[in-house]
């Protein structure tokens, strides 16, 4: 077989600004070691995240011009809508500014002090929706999920077991949602089996609880599917997609992954009387249920690029080009997540940085490490963004502290990532000399987005 080619040519450039190591360590310590407050023009790779930062296609732009403006009823909202629905099922469709804007509408109105939400992994945000409401998101994470470097194909699945049980411990009355992430974006980009997401879907009807996905990387999952699960190979893209929607009561999305654009999202939905409620809010905080908080034209980028995402030339690519970058790692042993996740490849910092304890957090350490090597800008997944204090004031870790080097979607070329993989494999050489962080100054919530620290060096 050939090489698998980026499927695409490409007809506007954006140029990169390049920078030396020394003007890079004091833009880190001008940052306070958060890569966060890195200015953009001073990253030569940026894989802070895959979202938000797709390369949009000449159909896309196309629809941008097409974009009708009106306040209300407009057409780039009907097709849109119907975008949505053919591909949900679901025939409530409320458009939102993105993702986390779904999630706030969502909580607000079915959270609450008291109440659980139960997922295989929630993201920050929708943790942070959650706790913001008052009420708790509990983890439950297969077993394979929580061994990053043990391969397995399905490490986003829930454990079905520990589900029935926490339902059982904390009354199927409290629990208003069970939320799958679809690919499992926290525990490595890692898809969700067909059958897991029967097999949960199963114990929500058996306790009447409304299950939901977190659509972010639908796509991606559903390649997956078709590449590793029985039964599946034959199926087109759409038809899997299709079926995995079939087994929930609605979703939320942020259309800044698997739908190419730049910003947007939506919550969607089988309940006309949630729905409802969640356009009354909508109303106050998003704008009228034609647009939510995007421009038409937004609209317009979404719907076309919710359709070019389930091409199959484009996620063979995809998921290709992360195994790539994932198989040169493994092969200088570099400690990874394995096998490479959808949207990107996540590094074992406790592994990469055994000398660091957790409290000095090894995640961020090795971000600002890439950074400074070769201006890879990346984000730690780990006890800086999951930590928690207990009373005492002690760090609660997280279960796995990662960095993730978050691939944006027909950015990058291959050149590029051979680029990373080499940044990344002299940083590994090196690590002997990589030292922890404190923390000088940290917001109550989502501390990792501005937070500073600085470098502990005795
Ligand atoms: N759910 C998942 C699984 C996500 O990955 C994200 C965003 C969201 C919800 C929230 O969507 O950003 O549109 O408000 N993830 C980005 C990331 C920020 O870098 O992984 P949003």
């Amino acid at each position: 077989m050939h090489t698998i080619i980026e499927p695409f040519r490409i007809k506007s450039i954006e140029p990169i600004y390049f920078n030396t190591a020394l003007e890079r360590k004091s833009v880190l310590e001008k940052a306070f070691y958060n890569p966060f407050l890195i200015h953009s023009n001073d990253v030569i790779i940026d894989l802070l995240t895959d979202s938000g930062t797709s390369a949009m296609s000449s159909n896309q732009w196309a629809g941008i011009m097409n974009g009708d403006e009106s306040y209300a009823g407009s057409p780039s909202f009907f097709r849109f809508k119907e975008t949505v629905q053919g591909i949900t099922g679901m025939p409530f469709i409320i458009p939102t500014h993105q993702g986390r804007a779904a999630e706030r509408i969502l909580f607000e109105m079915i959270g609450g002090p008291g109440k659980f939400f139960i997922s295989n992994t929630l993201f920050d945000t929708t943790r942070a929706n959650i706790e913001f409401s008052g009420a708790t998101g509990i983890d439950l994470i297969c077993e394979e999920g929580k061994h990053p470097s043990i391969p397995a194909p399905f490490k986003g699945n829930m454990d079905v077991k520990a589900l029935t049980q926490t339902i059982k411990e904390k009354g199927a009355e409290n629990i208003p949602l069970i939320i799958l992430t679809i690919t499992n974006n926290s525990g490595g980009g890692q898809p969700v089996s067909m059958q897991n997401i029967q097999a949960v879907h199963k114990v929500c009807k058996q306790f009447q609880i409304p299950l939901f996905l977190d659509a972010c990387r639908f796509a991606e999952n559903a390649w997956f599917i078709k590449m590793r699960e029985e039964g599946y190979a034959d199926k087109t893209i759409p038809e899997i997609v299709h079926e995995l929607f079939s087994y929930a009561d609605g979703c939320t999305m942020s259309a800044k992954k698997d739908a190419f654009a730049n910003i947007g999202g939506f919550l969607a939905m089988h309940s006309e009387s949630l729905a409802l409620q969640c356009r009354n809010l909508l109303i106050i905080t998003e704008g009228f249920p034609t647009y939510g908080g995007l421009a038409g034209r937004d609209l317009e980028a979404i719907s076309i690029g919710l359709k070019e995402v389930m091409e199959e030339n484009y996620l063979q690519y995809r998921v290709r080009s992360i195994e790539y970058l994932t198989e040169k790692l493994v092969a200088a042993g570099v400690p990874v997540m394995r096998p490479g996740g959808g949207h990107a490849v996540y590094l074992d910092a406790k592994e990469f940085l055994p000398h660091i304890p957790i409290d000095q957090y090894p995640g961020q350490a090795l971000t600002c490490a890439l950074y400074e090597e070769g201006g890879i800008r990346s984000v730690e997944i780990g006890s800086l963004m999951f930590g928690k204090y207990d009373s005492g004031g002690k760090l609660i870790p997280a279960t796995l502290e990662l960095v993730r080097l978050a691939i944006p979607r027909r950015v990058y070329t291959q050149s590029h990532i051979d680029y990373v993989a080499e940044v990344v494999i002299d940083v590994f050489k090196k690590r002997n000399q990589i030292h922890g962080l404190e923390i000088l100054e940290e917001a109550p919530a989502l501390r990792h987005f501005t937070v500073k620290l600085k470098p502990i060096t005795v």
